[in-house]
Formats: C-alpha cells, structure tokens, sequence
C-alpha cells in the first residue's frame, strides 16, 4: 500500500508521531539530530548505545525509553554504518529498516534525510529513497492470508529537510516508483493459476488506465497473421492462449530519441515437454517478473516527466507439456524470418522474446532493453542478488550498468563471445534454441541467441533469473517477488540519451 509523505521543520525531539526513527552513523560523535535526542532524553540516547554495545552498525536497531520526553511516542534507533561510506543504497536500506521496526505504528518521523548532507549525498537523491525504502520495506503480499497483521504504517515525516517543498517532490517521486516496484511484486506474487496471459493482458490495461501509456493487445489469429511464430509455439501447449501485449509513451513535446523496452512474460515455467523436476517448478510464477518490471516501469514515465518516447512489448505465454505442445526437434519461424529448432523446450523465453525484440527493432529505437528470467546458468555464474548485463553495444551497456548502480539494483557485465555463436548453428534451421556441448556459459549463449533478433540495433540484455525473487527479507527487498529491474528501467528511461558508438 502506498504511504504518505510529508516534510517538517520541528526539531527532532519535538515532532509529533508514534514513532521516531533517528538513524546513528557508525563513529565516534552523534551527529547534530541524534544530538538533540540524546539531550532531550538527558544523555540516555548515549548510555544505552554503550550498554547495549550499539555501533551504528549498518541494519543494527535499538529500542530507546523515551518517558515522554519527546514529542514522539517511542523511539528507536537505526544503525547506517560509517559516515564517509554512507550511499543512497545505505539510506534506502535504511528506510526499509525503519518501516519493519514501524509495523505497530500508524505514523513514524524520521531524521534519515538530514544524514545526506553529511555523507554530501545529493539532498533529493536521499529523500527518493528514503522514501522508497519506507514503501518496499512495508511491502506485503496478504491477498491470500486468512490470519495476518498487516502492517499499520500509513505517514512517513521526514525531518528537518530544508528545502521542504522540493524534497516533498522527491519523496513522492520515490512513494510513485515503490508504487510501480510494488505492483510487479504483487504480479510476481500471484499464482500462476490466477495470472493467464489473458488475466495479465487485463491486469495491465486496468494499472496503465490513465497513466498516459496506450496498450495494444495482440491474441489469437492476430498473433498468426504477424507470424509471432515463438509466442505461437511456446503458447500452443497451454490451454491458456497466449497475448502479445504492446506499450506506448509519447512525451509532451518533442521526444529525445526512443527507447523500446522487452519483457519475459511467461506466466510459468513448467518447461513444457522437456518438463522440469518438481523443485525447478516451484518458483516458476517468477517467470514473467521481466514483462511485469516492464509494464510497472511504463506506468510511471508521464509522473516523472521522461522526456524519451518509450515503448514497451511484452509477450505473455504459459510454457506447458501437452498433447498440442511443442516437441523437441520443431522448428519455429520468428518474427523477423529467421527459423529456430526448438531442442529442448524449456528454452523458452528466448523463443518468445525472439518475437519481441524483432517488433522493437521493427520499430527502428535508438535503444534496446530486454529483461527476462532467462537462464539458470546466470544464477549459477553470479548468484541469487546479482543480474547479468549483457550487450551489442558498450556505450548502451554502460548507459544501463549507470541507471542501475543509481537505482541500486545490482548487475554485473558478462561477455557475449563472437566464437561462442557457433554452438547454436543447427543442423535443419538457422539456429538451435540451445548450445550443443556441454550447456556451459548458458547465460551468454542465451544472450547471443537474442541478439540474432535486434537487427543490429544498439541492445541491453537483464538476465534477472537470480533477482526477481529475494529467499528472505534482505534491506527493500522482501521475501518472494522483488519487482527488480522497475528502477533500472525508470531510471534509464529519465535520464535516456541516444547511444552513439
Ligand atoms: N525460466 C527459466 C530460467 C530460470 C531458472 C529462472 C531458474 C529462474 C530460476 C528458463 O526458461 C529456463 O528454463 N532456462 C533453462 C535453459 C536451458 C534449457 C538451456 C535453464 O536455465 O535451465
Ligand atoms: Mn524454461
Ligand atoms: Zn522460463
């Protein structure tokens, strides 16, 4: 649920809520608010650190007595490590921390902007994700919980920020990109069972309705007549038709270039006829977490006044085993004509995206993004937290790497090796869906099959298999649906310039 943002220029000790959260920085002096606490509350602040032996050691809490001595209600502190390392990652952390130690309350202030000029961390770059932090943090998925307490944090007060009326803006910036995070994860969350590509197409029309975005939605005979062979033969397995969703943003004015965005939108990943174990299926809801980061992305680009024309394209297919499925051994004609034997069917998202990034290249962008739950072997190569970031073009790549290191959703760069194309020549098409030898540097050979649908244009691969799903709660991330990639993509879409290489 999306919260309340507001700015106040009480002092610290004096501001009115149920809760004040006033993060301490990793050193030897309190700064200049967690001063003014510990006065009001007659050095107490300062005692209890020592005898509870708290630091401020990053994701650290501690509850303190506040007898009313301050204006808020109770107050805990938060520990954001060193002053001189401090990051706009550690404050979104920091955020996400304060909202789990706020789920009693209605209303928390917080002292966590006021940090960044300390650490000369841009003032409104901090408040966004604060912000942002508080939302994800409190993020829950209860839709099907019978017996739950959710969460009772509705108002966040920041602070002591100067600058109040353009640090409000910046909140609501953050408050408006969890919104979109949010919506994925709930899409993510949902169960397969309850998501056909038909419930998504849906889903996506009712969340874009008035956000400036037009949505077409391609099914049936219309996906045969513009031959989108790879969404056709991964969807005919299925009882569930599959759609090809497509997005539009036009700026107000004139655009500066266009940005075509793709997203995996497989609504789950049984494998189909090359069927997975039991255990490979169980989080495989998770597959279209890159059309829905791409959808959530979009709704936000009108708010934040991107200036890029931005379209997206979504395919959305169920990958099942069935009499009518795909069999090992077929051969599919992509979108743009190339054909591709489908050696093992589970390699499935790159049969689908195929078409998409053929539609986007079609429409002749300045720059390409695709993310998708892609392969296993990315997971393997850089872990569960980690996307692998791959490309045609090292300007663009470097473009995305920025957007996501500001947005603070880890990727890594991986190689897309020319010598490795060989491995997906097939014996009766022009390409094997899968490498023949072995299966190793599955994520780059997926990567390399991709690009053989951009038609050359300048192209970003996510691979977000690791990330789309967070084990535990871990800072913004909350266990299940991450949303990953959301703020990557908004983040490249506002500050988007046309790669020249
Ligand atoms: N959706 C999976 C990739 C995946 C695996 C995502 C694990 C998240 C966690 C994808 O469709 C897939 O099945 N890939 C295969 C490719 C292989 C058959 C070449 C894989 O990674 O095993
Ligand atoms: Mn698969
Ligand atoms: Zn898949």
């Amino acid at each position: 649920m999306s919260l309340q943002f507001s700015v106040s220029s009480s002092a610290a000790d004096r501001v009115k809520a149920a809760l004040l959260v006033v993060p301490v920085l990793d050193g030897p002096e309190l700064d200049s608010s967690a001063e003014a606490v510990d006065a009001a509350l007659d050095g107490e602040l300062s005692r209890f650190m020592t005898e509870a032996g708290f630091t401020g050691a990053e994701g650290t809490t501690l509850a303190l007595p506040t007898s009313g001595r301050l204006g808020a209600d109770a107050a805990v502190l938060v520990g954001v490590g060193k002053a001189d390392e401090l990051t706009l990652g550690k404050l979104r952390r920091g955020g996400a921390t304060a909202a789990r130690q706020a789920r009693k309350a209605t209303t928390v202030a917080t002292t966590l902007v006021e940090l960044a000029d300390r650490a000369g961390l841009d003032r409104l770059d901090a408040a966004q994700a604060v912000a942002e932090g508080f939302e994800l943090g409190s993020y829950e998925f209860l839709k099907y919980k019978r017996e739950s307490k959710p969460t009772k944090l509705r108002r966040v007060i920041v602070v002591g920020a100067g600058g109040g009326a353009r640090v409000k803006a910046a909140l609501e910036r953050g408050s408006a990109i969890a919104d979109a995070v949010s919506w994925a994860r709930d899409m993510v969350n949902e169960p397969a069972g309850a998501k056909s590509p038909d419930a998504f197409a849906r889903a996506t029309q009712r969340f874009l309705r008035g956000t400036g975005v037009t949505v077409q939605v391609l099914s049936g005979a219309q996906l045969k007549q513009r031959r989108l062979g790879g969404i056709v033969g991964v969807g005919q397995g299925s009882e569930q038709p599959p759609r090809l969703v497509k997005l539009t943003y036009n700026p107000a004015g004139r655009a500066r270039g266009t940005l075509a965005l793709v997203g995996k939108g497989v609504i789950f990943d049984s494998g189909g006829l090359s069927i997975k174990t039991a255990g490979g299926m169980e989080t495989m809801k998770t597959d279209m977490g890159g059309g829905a980061a791409v959808i959530a992305a979009m709704s936000v680009l009108r708010d934040l006044d991107v200036k890029a024309r931005v379209i997206g394209f979504v395919p959305m297919v169920e990958n099942m085993p069935s009499g009518k499925a795909i069999r090992p051994g077929d051969v599919l004609e992509i979108r743009n004509r190339k054909t591709v034997e489908v050696l093992n069917t589970d390699a499935e998202g790159r049969l689908i995206l195929a078409d998409g990034l053929s539609l986007a290249a079609e429409a002749k962008p300045d720059a390409i993004i695709d993310v998708a739950t892609l392969t296993g072997a990315c997971v393997v190569a850089l872990g569960e937290k980690i996307a692998g970031l791959m490309g045609n073009d090292n300007a663009w790549v470097d473009q995305v790497r920025a957007a996501a290191d500001r947005a603070g959703e880890p990727v890594w760069p991986l190689p897309l090796p020319r010598e490795y194309r060989k491995l997906l020549d097939s014996e009766v098409a022009d390409l094997r869906n899968i490498s023949t030898g072995g299966g190793y540097g599955g994520a780059l050979t997926a990567g390399l099959f991709l690009q053989e649908f951009v038609d050359e244009r300048a192209w970003a691969h996510l691979d977000i298999a690791g990330p789309a799903r967070a084990a535990g709660d871990d800072g913004e991330l909350v266990k299940g649906g991450t949303g990953f990639g959301v703020r990557t993509l908004v983040e490249l879409a506002t500050r988007f310039t046309k790669p020249t290489d």
